[in-house]
């Protein structure tokens, strides 16, 4: 209600992540009308900065929606006004204890609620849940702490992590960020499924041959290898990213939108998943390239990569799941840095017509004729569903043709960051969007051993020119179950 505040404070306001992400949806949220009456944001970090410093770093990050650009001069001064900055180590109970007198200075004896955003490196996470908690909680209302990825970098560093959250922190207080359950399309994945009689009932092994996760980037690792090398691809985007969607995919019903009844589902799906086996995978690594005069750099170019690693920029993996809905059926992952385009999706081959009358019109490529329906989670996003049409005319002839929604064209409104989404969802204590522990634990459960055994055998990454389409390894996998991967044809 009116009577009480919401705090945020964004512990690490001037690391990467706040200025990319977090202080423009913080600002999108005020701008739409979605922040409470009563807010304030505090930037938290050990640099020494005024509260003028801050909000001067925070406007350059700042945009306007474009539709809406009339009083967003105003709505920025306005919204500036209400952030300060406070400068402490993150592992100092008396520097949050300081932070909490201003906090409480703030919220002027209303009820209190208090967001920490925890931006900042794994080394130093439990430290400073630690002196949030117990030095800067809040004493009359919720606390709630935001929690980026890393999240460990296996089972065993992950279940340390947990637990040492939990010591500080109830399960109901820590959210878990995957950013790509904020993204539009990836929302729209459970609407699509379970809102349209038409889909739903052949969403199953009987209809559905084979589906594709592909994220893919036109860029390197550049300025972030440091982090990088020590996680690698599978850990950076399979794990959580592409296994989340895997997850809303291929979950069954569930029995209402409540954030448990669909984190059961989720987390049903993720344990009925086949272990993973080493011939399964195929990782890459980029290489430099000469293009057109220019050149790109390797991977191992980067000073805070060591010359020889041989962590994967690249990797391709073929899962199952082993339940009634599922069984047989490949789920093929595609994750890559410095790849020729920028572009996640989400694609899904149909069988083959029975008995199709048309057959002779597809030659031998059956592959081609069969149904696919496209969701392209970015950029530009769109649903669209390749079908088999009459080119108009006399004869018969046959051509694939698109059942297109592109967003674009459909809506004219503008869609939010993901961050947006997830940032309002913990405020408002919402927690579908969320990584539970126990999805956590049993998403590292799937793919730990088989890290393992790529770093204990040293596997070495196939090589890929920067900017090319990957390893050809990719097709060799996916040909073993039969697939072709769906984003190599000339489309659109
Ligand atoms: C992050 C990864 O989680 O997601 C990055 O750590 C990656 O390596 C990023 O670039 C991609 O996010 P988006 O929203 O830009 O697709």
């Amino acid at each position: 209600g009116d009577e009480s505040t919401v705090s945020i404070t964004v512990v690490g306001a001037s690391g990467d992540l706040a200025k990319k992400k977090i202080f423009p949806a913080l600002f999108a949220l005020y701008y739409e009308g979605f922040l409470p009456k009563h807010f304030t944001i505090f930037g938290y970090a050990r640099s020494k900065m005024t509260d003028a410093e801050l909000r001067n770093m925070v406007s350059r990050t700042l945009t306007c929606r474009i539709d809406k650009r009339e009083n967003c001069d105003e709505k920025m001064d306005e919204f500036l006004k209400r952030c300060f900055y406070h400068s402490g180590q993150y592992d100092s109970q008396e520097n949050f204890a300081a932070l909490d007198k201003k906090l409480m200075a703030h919220e002027g004896g209303r009820v209190s609620n208090r967001l920490f955003y925890l931006s900042i490196p794994p080394n130093i996470f439990i430290d400073a849940v630690r002196c949030a908690s117990s030095s800067a909680s809040s004493g009359n209302g919720w606390t709630r702490v935001i929690v980026e990825k890393p999240f460990g970098r296996d089972s065993e560093s992950s279940a340390a992590m947990t637990k040492s959250l939990k010591q500080y922190l109830k399960e109901d207080q820590i959210f878990r960020i995957d950013h790509y359950l904020g993204k539009e399309l990836v929302e729209n994945l459970s609407v699509l499924r379970f809102s349209n009689l038409i889909f739903e009932p052949l969403w199953s092994r009987q209809y559905i041959r084979n589906v594709q996760l592909i994220f893919s980037e036109d860029f390197g690792t550049e300025g972030r290898g440091g982090y990088f090398d020590h996680y690698g691809i599978i850990r950076d985007i399979m794990q959580n990213h592409l296994l989340q969607i895997l997850a809303l995919f291929a979950m069954e019903t569930p029995v209402s939108l409540d954030a448990e009844d669909t984190r059961n589902e989720k987390v049903k799906v993720l344990r009925s998943m086949r272990p993973l086996r080493l011939e399964d995978v195929v990782t890459g690594q980029y290489k430099s390239h000469t293009k057109g005069g220019v050149s790109y750099p390797a991977y191992t170019d980067d000073k805070t990569v060591s010359k020889d690693s041989l962590t994967p920029t690249f990797a391709a993996a073929a899962l199952f799941i082993d339940n009634a809905r599922w069984d047989g059926v490949p789920f093929l992952m595609k994750a890559g840095k410095a790849l020729h385009t920028r572009r996640t999706e989400i694609r899904v081959q149909f069988r083959h017509v029975p008995g199709n009358l048309y057959n002779r019109n597809f030659g031998t490529d059956l592959d081609r004729a069969t149904n696919e329906l496209v969701l392209r989670v970015q950029p530009d996003e769109a649903i669209y569903l390749k079908i088999n049409n009459k080119v108009p005319g006399l004869g018969m002839r046959l051509d694939r043709s698109h059942l297109n929604l592109h967003y674009a064209a459909r809506y004219s409104k503008e869609i939010p960051d993901a961050y947006e989404r997830l940032l309002l969802d913990a405020i408002e204590g919402e927690r579908r969007l969320f990584i539970r522990s126990d999805e956590l634990d049993a998403a590292w459960a799937l793919f730990t051993p088989l890290l393992k055994e790529l770093e204990e055998k040293k596997i070495i990454p196939e090589y890929y020119p920067y900017g090319s389409r990957g390893p050809v390894g990719a097709h060799y996998l996916a040909a073993r179950y039969n697939v072709r991967w769906g984003d190599l044809g000339v489309e659109q």
